[in-house]
């Protein structure tokens, strides 16, 4: 027998478990379901419309009837919960981002048309004011253009509020300001709304995986040259993002994210073992972007990348994903 045999060998052959696809199912050590999915949204104004995103092709800007329409597909297949992203009218934005606030703004009226609708769907509402602002930075900002913390904390914690009273589950404050998350906690509470939980995008990084993003919400021209490097996190760094969900659970955040999703599963994991808290991953719309791009001109199958990126991230250590994919994920998880 060869010399490079194993010690153990031939008693011990991994290849007897990945025999077949029945064998294989039974030792996984890592599923992924519909039920871990959540379906990020970005809703229009008005009625009837639609509008492509060029950046994401397969995504769409739908006004709310095309949001209930998407979110009945969503729980038909298995998924339980939406996150909303508004596309905020020019007109509607101001140097404060006031509208981030108005109880009967577009993300309101979309949460109660949902859980009119869908009540046993989680909805997810994104608290940050980039949709709201004319420079497309996700605060208040100085003469100088640099963004206000304190000031920008009080408009969350309203912004949050409004979403809790319209009946969303989950507040996920994006912005990535110090000291949100317990001040969003204490207004809440004194609104009464005890049970509306926190995902606090806890390890959110400066990425420019965010670029299609930007375009599906129409704030990258008004960003322009601008960045978000004074507020979220560098790249190069992994265990400030164990002190920033530290803070946030002090604060009483009830989840907590990391995002983007594949370039920082080191981060994922690291949070998860730290903190054994729930821990959600956001594959971005760059994530979603070259996926796509691949798969359109025929350098990756389609359905194998996403699975397997999606797979990937829940044995990083993540209970939930927000991702484009999710209607198409679903579909081909439940095929299987
Ligand atoms: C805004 C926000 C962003 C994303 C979610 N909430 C963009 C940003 O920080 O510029 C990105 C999501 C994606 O790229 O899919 N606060």
């Amino acid at each position: 027998m060869s010399n490079y045999l194993h010690a153990g060998f031939p008693s011990a052959r991994l290849r007897r478990a990945r025999k077949s696809p029945a064998l294989r199912r039974l030792v996984a050590e890592t599923t992924l379901s519909p039920a871990n999915l959540v379906y990020p949204l970005f809703v229009l104004p008005g009625e009837g419309r639609r509008e492509v995103v060029a950046s994401m092709p397969g995504i769409e800007r739908l006004s709310i009837d095309g949001i209930l329409a998407k979110a009945a597909e969503a729980e038909a297949l298995g998924i339980r919960s939406l996150a909303l992203f508004p596309v905020i009218e020019p007109a509607q934005k101001s140097l404060r981002g006031e509208e981030s606030a108005n109880p009967e703004g577009l993300v309101p009226r979309s949460v109660r048309a949902l859980k009119a609708a869908h009540p046993g769907l989680v909805i997810i509402t994104d608290v940050a004011l980039d949709p709201y602002t004319t420079h497309g930075q996700d605060g208040i900002i100085d003469e100088s253009g640099y963004v206000l913390n304190d000031e920008t904390v009080e408009t969350l914690a309203r912004q949050a509020v409004a979403h809790a009273d319209a009946g969303a589950d989950i507040v996920a404050p994006s912005d990535m300001m110090d000291g949100r998350v317990g001040a969003i906690r204490d207004a809440l509470e004194a609104a009464g709304h005890s049970n509306t939980a926190i995902l606090a995008y806890a390890a959110k990084y400066a990425s420019c995986f965010y670029g299609p993003f930007r375009d599906a919400v129409g704030s990258a021209a008004n960003l322009g040259s601008g960045d978000k490097h004074n507020y979220q996190m560098a790249a190069s760094n992994s265990d400030e993002a164990l002190r920033e969900v530290a803070l946030d659970l002090d604060e009483g955040a009830d989840f907590v994210m990391v995002k983007p999703a594949l370039p920082y599963l080191d981060i994922v994991r690291r949070v998860h073992d730290t903190f054994s808290v729930p821990t959600f991953a956001y594959q971005v719309s760059g994530e979603y972007a070259m996926i796509r791009a691949a798969a359109a001109n025929g350098w990756l199958d389609e359905k194998s990348a996403v699975l397997e990126s999606l797979l990937s991230i829940r044995r990083a250590g993540a209970c939930a994903i927000l991702s484009y994919f999710a209607l198409d994920a679903a579909r081909w998880l439940n095929e299987d």
